[in-house]
């Protein structure tokens, strides 16, 4: 067995990376030729704003699926919060720019479902039956959970940082949700979607399947750096957020961690700092980063951080100049999420009632 924690998924995982990866070459096709067929349910949570690496790694994605026609449930996950903090801070600043943050990237309300977990009851009292159908041992096993607990800042585990998967496969399966598009840190929590999803039909089904079992759907996006050559976070101040107007992102870009090669190349195995730079200018070039590399040559590492702050400056321009424009308008962020959470409701009581049935619970 690979040691590899990121290539092996959970322990008696039927669905491991490399699977995963076989697998989205044949759903990115059954995608084009009928979207119909797709429910796509994805989100954040709500403890900042979202930066390149959100926009690279997911939302960019997201609009893309939604504009080929998916149906999609965005959640804003309030509650999944409070796994490593006791107190959820600025809860409503933070829902609020994440609904701008979609809006301005191109979710539309009008096709698309963001709601937050708090507003619907049915969701989470599917938490119940779903925690009976999975073990403790197989919570204890989940690696992202571990991870999660290591870097904690609380001193204690709380049983919803280690139940949230449980929860979080309620987000997905509330809406029959078959189609996830995630990053790899998320697998072992779709693992135990699937697992629920598959016991539920089992014990309960009756011979009809009352939840899919839903797919994961990796961004083909590498990993954006931040600009101090780590995973670009929010927690870490090294990240470029959306929401940051041009002067900050060229102070963000200026400092950035380089190296002391002089000529420029594409080479993320031995120039990660280099490479991410690059890789950020493609992004927003729609080239490859080769071909950025190439441009600046032995120009060095000022050019290279002039060219990505002009290409990132100039592709976020439209996405921050409507951000701006919604953020005038509180009475329409708060009326995207009322309906968002309305729809959300109705789903999930439908699907309640479907759950109830199938245990014998109607009174
Ligand atoms: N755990 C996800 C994250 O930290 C957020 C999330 C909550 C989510 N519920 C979800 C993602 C359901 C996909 C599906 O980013």
């Amino acid at each position: 067995m690979s040691t590899d924690a990121t290539s092996s998924g959970t322990p008696g995982d039927t669905l491991g990376l490399s699977a995963v990866q076989a697998r989205n070459a044949l759903l990115e096709e059954q995608i084009l030729k009928n979207p119909k067929q797709f429910r796509v349910l994805t989100g954040d949570r709500p403890t900042g704003r979202l930066h390149l690496g959100h926009y690279f790694g997911t939302l960019h994605n997201r609009v893309r699926l939604q504009n080929l026609g998916v149906e999609m449930f965005v959640i804003i996950a309030d509650y999944q919060v409070l796994t490593d903090r006791d107190v959820a801070d600025n809860l409503t600043e933070h829902v609020e720019n994440l609904v701008l943050d979609y809006l301005a990237v191109g979710v539309d309300p009008a096709r698309s479902t963001i709601f937050t977990h708090s507003a619907v009851p049915a969701l989470n009292q599917l938490m119940l039956p779903f925690l009976s159908l999975v073990s403790v041992s197989e919570l204890n096993r989940n690696p992202t959970v571990k991870d999660e607990i290591a870097h904690s800042r609380q001193s204690a585990v709380s049983g919803l940082m280690f139940t949230y998967p449980v929860h979080q496969a309620a987000d997905i399966l509330f809406c029959k949700g078959n189609l996830v598009p995630v990053g790899q840190d998320q697998l072992p929590h779709l693992e135990i979607t699937r697992t629920i999803a598959r016991r539920f039909n089992d014990r309960y089904g009756n011979s009809t399947a009352v939840f899919p079992e839903p797919d994961a759907l990796l961004s083909s996006a590498p990993l954006l750096l931040g600009t101090d050559g780590t995973k670009m976070s929010k927690s870490r101040g090294n990240a470029i957020l959306l929401s940051a107007d041009a002067d900050e992102t060229a102070r963000l870009l200026k400092g950035a961690k380089t190296d002391a090669e002089r000529h420029i190349t594409y080479d993320p195995a031995n120039r990660p700092e280099v490479s991410s730079l690059l890789l950020l200018a493609a992004l927003c070039q729609n080239r490859p980063p080769e071909a950025v590399a190439a441009e600046i040559g032995s120009a060095g590492a000022a050019a290279l951080k002039r060219t990505v702050t002009e290409s990132v400056n100039e592709y976020l321009a439209p996405i921050r100049a409507l951000r701006a424009e919604y953020a005038e308008d509180r009475g329409y962020l708060r009326q995207t999420l009322r309906e968002g959470n309305e729809r959300a409701r109705a789903v999930a009581d439908a699907t309640l009632a479907e759950v109830r049935a199938a245990m014998n619970s109607v009174y």
